[in-house]
């Protein structure tokens, strides 16, 4: 059974939405501890749109079991991860107009970039990890730069519209985990998961985490709507 860390980025959208103090990131990772979660991830992106410095300095303290940062590798975040010191480090593409983090990061492209960046992080004994599409290239070329793990985007097979066209890309996210597992990378995976095609993943031994945010944040909207509701009723009533 892989180990399931939630992404609670969603939880600083909604406070963001009002710049206002609710709800709050920290407490909600608290809740997702209690409630069997084995880590936390946060995306801490250049235009601070959902979590912000002081959330991750807050969750440094208060996280106990696994705290994953998620950021660009450039020098701004190298400073941020040193001086904060996550129990790990995952390296994403990121763009200010995306929705979201679009693809894996291209890192036989930019290789020589992203080598530096590991190199500081690994120098400072910081696990590494770096997300990427399930390409047996980017496999080769992540362990050529030293990474601890590799987090394969599963997004084009939560994307897809039909059973043969999934069945397609599950099998690519098998094979690229095969092919990291005998480079000795440890396999985690993540991105579009949601209540109804996680299940297959979770199937994959050698894919030892999974990453998932956006679907449990909105389902814990749906969940908890009616108590906050009932409570509300309840205050209503003098
Ligand atoms: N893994 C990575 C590297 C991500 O960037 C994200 C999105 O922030 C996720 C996993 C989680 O994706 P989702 O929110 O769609 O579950």
């Amino acid at each position: 059974m892989p180990k399931l860390n939630i992404n609670i980025d969603h939880v600083a959208t909604l406070r963001q939405a009002r710049l206002s103090s609710e709800p709050d990131p920290v407490l909600a990772a608290y809740l997702c501890e209690l409630s069997g979660a084995d880590g936390i991830v946060v995306h801490l992106r250049e235009d601070r749109r959902h979590i912000q410095y002081r959330d991750l300095s807050m969750l440094k303290e208060s996280v106990k079991t696994n705290l994953n940062l998620e950021m660009a590798p450039t020098t701004e975040m190298v400073k941020v991860a040193l001086k904060i010191r996550p129990d790990m480090i995952t390296l994403v593409p990121e763009k200010r107009e995306e929705l979201t983090t679009e693809g894996g990061l291209n890192v036989l492209k930019n290789k020589k970039k992203i080598s530096t960046v590991i190199n500081k992080l690994k120098k400072s004994g910081l696990f590494v990890s770096v997300f990427i599409d399930p390409d047996i290239v980017q496999i080769k070329a992540s362990k050529d730069i030293g990474v601890d793990m590799v987090e394969i985007h599963t997004g084009r097979y939560a994307d897809s519209t039909n059973e043969q066209r999934q069945v397609y890309e599950l099998n690519q996210i098998i094979t690229s985990s095969c092919s990291a597992a005998d480079l000795d990378l440890r396999v985690a995976a993540g991105h579009g998961l949601n209540y109804s095609n996680t299940k297959r993943i979770a199937e994959i031994e050698l894919i030892e985490e999974l990453n998932i945010g956006y679907s449990i944040i909105c389902r814990s909207v749906i969940v908890g709507i009616e108590r906050a509701v009932r409570e509300m009723t309840q205050l209503c009533k003098i």
